[in-house]
């Protein structure tokens, strides 16, 4: 044959007529399956990066599709035509909860890649403080076309234009977060925004947490009102559906913990993965030693993938820099967004814990297995493009002029909360040997005095007037006020506590070490809610919530100034919202 073939002409032939043969054989083996279910969309549309005159609108699908758009204005007689991109990183595994996979590994024994695509449109030629209709529709691959409910898109709202913001964090799928978000569209209505500083899921590489975890609490159902969570107390179980929000209003988020995969597995879990991040410093040393093995096909993200990345969440939202930090006007409002979160780590000291204060005993000396302590994973330190970037923004007309300045970021600067300890910075790495050179011990001190956000971020925020402060990561409520009357307010207290460290109960910390067990380690003490604050068990006000059953979200009214802060007990259904605190977040006086 081959030699009947000798001819190139002869050759080229048979291969044409191979290939025009199986063609369809390869079509039928890579097109999308058919479709046994009803055309629906994998999120309802919401509503990102806000200009003067124009809003985008994102929404999900599991199928490629075509004529993805978004109908808006009177009558819905104009039309924006959508730009589709797929998601990269995507995957379920043996932990997922979806579908038919209501236990561990029942359908997924292994990460595995789940296809989703991105719609995003830009709407444009929106006329300021004008709230028009839209909906979104997109066509299957079999010519199925299905529509979202209308809903309503504005751009981003005129000086002066009262707004209600919801400021929450930490929703993470957590048992009270669907009730909580419902019960702020119960009592608020319709917000203007949603600012929510961190960890939005757990993992974010598992597609189903953010789309459709089977046990109803996903993140885009519980912020969109689709969520069918069940809460049960006292054998009386409750069906909280969260609340129709991110569709009308921007969501405008930080970057947290759970926004940060570590190395990129195909075998190991995505928990495992998670859990697995490397300092890209350390990644890069060891990668350079021996990067043939780690990348044999040269991966472009190669670095990435031995590190850690923020693909899935970036790839989700669309703000208004490519950079997880980023600054926005919104009405009266300058927000800025930081990039300030580490790894958490167990504050264990046990033989086995790979821990923020030591490594594990069984990798003393395989350094690609230590976690190298809470590291930091875009510096915020002097001279990061992160603080020069920072303070240009501060130092910009819309910053100053302003009427409201706000920053948000994840990690806390006061909190009476567990992850406050150790402090924000760079861990420091003692190798201790014996005498024959043999590693004993890997351990990391966090110095107190050189703590990021108290010694290099803070004074820049006084300077430049910045009246509210925004975190979360502890799972709880607290807030303080320092000497130059910045407003910081931690309303973690979402979907469940981590407990607050005040008086008898303490954290976890080494012994012999400076860091603080109760009480905000940076010296401010707690507000007590100035209107309705729980109370201890010896009937004293308490100066935090840090509840399992109570639920807690905080909304500032820009034609105020106010914040005001709510709590529901979950185990009271016919219980009302409470207002238990109010402050008026005012202009304070800069340092000069
Ligand atoms: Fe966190």
């Amino acid at each position: 044959m081959v030699n009947r073939l000798s001819s190139r002409p002869q050759l080229i032939a048979v291969l044409v007529f191979v290939f025009i043969a199986l063609a369809p054989l390869v079509v039928i083996f890579t097109q999308q399956p058919p479709y046994l279910s009803p055309p629906q969309l994998l999120s309802d549309p919401f509503l990102q990066l806000p200009t003067d005159t124009s809003v985008r609108v994102v929404w999900f699908t599991e199928f490629s599709g075509t004529r993805h758009s978004v109908a808006y204005g009177q009558g819905l007689r104009q039309v924006a035509i959508a730009n589709t991109t797929k998601l990269t990183r995507t995957r379920e595994d043996q932990k997922s909860r979806v579908g038919e996979q209501t236990e561990d590994a029942l359908v997924y024994q292994k990460p595995t890649p789940r296809d989703i695509w991105r719609h995003e449109a830009k709407v444009t030629r929106l006329t300021p403080g004008q709230r028009v209709p839209y909906r979104v529709t997109s066509v299957r691959n079999d010519g199925q076309i299905v529509k979202s409910n209308p809903f309503t898109l504005a751009s981003a709202p005129p000086p002066h234009t009262p707004l209600k913001i919801l400021l929450t964090s930490d929703h993470q799928l957590m048992p009270m977060t669907a009730v909580n978000l419902q019960k702020v569209a119960e009592t608020v209505g319709n917000v203007d925004a949603v600012f929510l500083a961190g960890d939005l899921v757990n993992i974010p590489d598992r597609a189903s947490e953010w789309f459709d975890d089977n046990r109803g609490g996903a993140f885009f159902p519980a912020l969109q009102g689709h969520a069918d969570y069940k809460l049960e107390y006292n054998n009386i179980t409750t069906l909280y559906t969260g609340g129709e929000l991110i569709q009308h209003a921007p969501l405008f988020p930080a970057t947290g913990n759970h926004e940060v995969m570590g190395r990129f597995s195909t075998d190991s879990g995505l928990n495992d993965q998670f859990n697995d991040p490397l300092p890209r410093q350390v990644a890069a040393e060891i990668y350079q030693q021996i990067s043939s093995l780690l990348n044999p096909n040269h991966n472009p993200n190669g670095l990435k993938d031995n590190s850690f990345n923020t693909d899935t969440y970036n790839e989700i939202f669309t703000l208004p820099s490519n950079e997880n930090y980023y600054a926005i006007t919104f009405g009266d409002i300058r927000l800025i967004s930081l990039y300030i979160t580490n790894i958490w780590r167990t504050p264990s000291l046990k033989p086995n814990a790979k821990g923020r204060y030591r490594e594990r005993e069984a990798d003393l000396n395989n350094p690609t297995a230590w976690g190298y302590g809470q590291h930091i994973f875009e510096p915020i330190k002097p001279g990061s493009p992160q603080s020069n970037w920072l303070k240009a923004e501060l130092n910009s007309p819309e910053f100053q002029q302003a009427k409201y300045k706000i920053v948000m970021f994840h990690h806390p600067p006061h909190s009476l909360g567990d992850n406050i300890v150790p402090p924000y910075t760079d861990p420091i790495q003692t190798i201790e040997r014996d005498r024959k050179g043999k590693i004993t011990a890997v351990r990391y001190d966090y110095p107190h005095q050189a703590d990021y956000i108290i010694r290099d971020v803070i004074p820049l925020l006084e300077t430049a007037g910045v009246q509210l402060v925004l975190y979360g990561h502890s799972h709880l409520w607290n807030r303080f006020v320092n000497s130059q009357g910045i407003h910081f307010l931690e309303s973690s207290n979402v979907g469940n506590t981590y407990g607050a460290y005040l008086g008898e109960k303490q954290r976890q910390v080494p012994k012999g070490k400076e860091y603080a067990a109760t009480g905000d380690p940076n010296g401010l003490e707690p507000i007590l809610p100035t209107i309705a604050p729980l109370r201890g068990e010896d009937n004293q006000p308490l100066p935090y919530i840090a509840s399992k059953d109570i639920t807690v979200f905080s909304i500032l009214d820009t034609s105020t100034g106010i914040v005001s802060s709510y709590r529901f007990d979950t185990t009271k259904l016919d219980s009302d919202v409470i207002e238990f605190d109010e402050f008026k977040v005012a202009p304070v006086r800069r340092v000069r």
